[in-house]
């Protein structure tokens, strides 16, 4: 090979290692076309998180809650009502996009907290027997946020749950 031509080598290399390191960093600014985050949710992954969750053993088929307290519950104060979790703005999450604020009920994100971290929409702790699923990705429990947006709204209402000294019988007797 003549000096000539390794260079000519040396060059292209150089030349082929520079587009490379070029298109890498394109490509991590570039939008993902699969993710993994809140951006990528669907109403299909959360039927199936549900599922695997088995949120519908205490919230019902339909997510509309339970009419009667859920059984064998080893403190015997204790009374537990699963919440309706379908649209239904008059005993359910609610509908954010409501134009009645009274209506809205749960935002996205204080759902996607209800569900991680046990806080309801006013700020309250939520009985401790319903579990913080505290290790749900974005795409998970925004995916379940989606899907129970997607139910058909049921009209159900639903009692206060009593887990004391958090809430009370007294507070579930005086509760519209
Ligand atoms: C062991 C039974 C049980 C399971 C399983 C369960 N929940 Fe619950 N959940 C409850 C109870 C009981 C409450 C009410 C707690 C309270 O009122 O303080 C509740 C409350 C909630 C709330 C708050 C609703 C409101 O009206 O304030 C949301 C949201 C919720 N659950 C979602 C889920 C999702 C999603 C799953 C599955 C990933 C799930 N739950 C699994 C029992 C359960």
């Amino acid at each position: 090979m003549s000096w000539q031509r390794s260079v000519f080598v040396v060059a292209a290399v150089f030349a082929v290692v520079g587009v490379t390191a070029c298109s890498s960093s394109s490509d991590g600014g570039a939008a993902p076309t699969t993710g993994t985050g809140r951006e990528a949710a669907t109403v299909a992954k959360g039927l199936e998180a549900v599922g695997k969750r088995k949120c519908p053993t205490c919230h019902g088929d339909n997510m509309a809650g339970a009419t009667k307290p859920l059984a064998d519950q080893p403190d015997v104060r204790v009374e537990l009502y699963p919440p309706n979790l379908t649209p239904d703005v008059a005993t359910g999450l609610g509908d954010p996009t409501n134009p009645d604020p009274a209506k809205r009920g749960y935002t996205d994100d204080l759902l996607a907290r209800a569900i991680r971290e046990g806080y309801d929409n006013n700020d309250q702790t939520l009985c401790p027997q319903m579990k913080h699923f505290a290790d749900m990705t974005d795409f998970e429990v925004y995916s379940i946020v989606k899907y129970l947006r997607s139910l058909p709204p049921v009209n159900q209402k639903i009692l206060r749950s009593v887990c004391p000294p958090l809430k009370t019988k007294e507070e579930q007797q005086a509760a519209p």
